[in-house]
């Protein structure tokens, strides 16, 4: 038994239950707080998940040529499946601790995280094929996670915001 716990038993019953419960309400707040991201999930959609797949969807378009084109789609991909994994953790955002708490929300961005490693693998091996499925996959995801937790934005301007133009290819 450590010296805190011994001291709580040594101070009188009400003193100690006191004690007991402004230590159990802190608890959980600091653990939270060290796996707390710097930005507001917003953020991290708009800076690193948007910007990150909208590559990957134009690759089914475009087919990349370069060495260097298919590199830098493995970057983003890459970019996309740990951004997946990064939304898992609750940001400055007023709703994200509410978000990140719902089982749903976990598997929505884990979901992503895979589909966005299946684009990884489908970059390195030059498989244009497979980078069209992954797409498909994630963008499946981005839809299904907006549907349920943001029903007030309209999903299909991410297409229109996302897809590109026949001008900009
Ligand atoms: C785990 C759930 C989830 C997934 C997966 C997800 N989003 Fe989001 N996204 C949200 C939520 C919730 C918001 C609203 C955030 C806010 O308002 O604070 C949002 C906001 C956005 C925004 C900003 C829109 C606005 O009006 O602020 C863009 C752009 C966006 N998402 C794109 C994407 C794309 C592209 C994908 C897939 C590659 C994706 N999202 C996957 C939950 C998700």
């Amino acid at each position: 038994m450590n010296t805190l716990h011994r001291r709580i038993l040594n101070v009188s019953g009400i003193t100690a239950l006191v004690m007991l419960a402004v230590l159990s309400a802190c608890q959980p707040a600091q653990e939270t707080e060290a796996f707390t991201l710097p930005v507001s999930i917003n953020e991290v959609m708009a800076s690193l998940i948007n910007h990150s797949a909208d590559p990957i969807w134009i690759a089914a378009w475009r087919n990349p040529r370069s060495e260097r084109d298919w590199r830098e789609l493995e970057h983003l991909a890459r970019q996309l499946q740990i951004g997946g994994a990064l939304l898992t953790i609750p940001g400055t955002g007023p709703a994200d601790k509410q978000w990140t708490g719902r089982a749903e929300w976990q598997q929505f961005s884990m979901q992503l995280s895979s589909a966005a490693g299946r684009a990884v693998n489908a970059a390195r091996s030059k498989d244009i094929e497979l980078i069209s499925r992954a797409g498909d996959e994630i963008v499946a995801v981005c839809e299904a996670c907006h549907t349920d937790f943001k029903p007030d934005l309209p999903t299909m301007n991410i297409y229109g915001e996302l897809s590109p133009t026949a001008d900009n290819i």
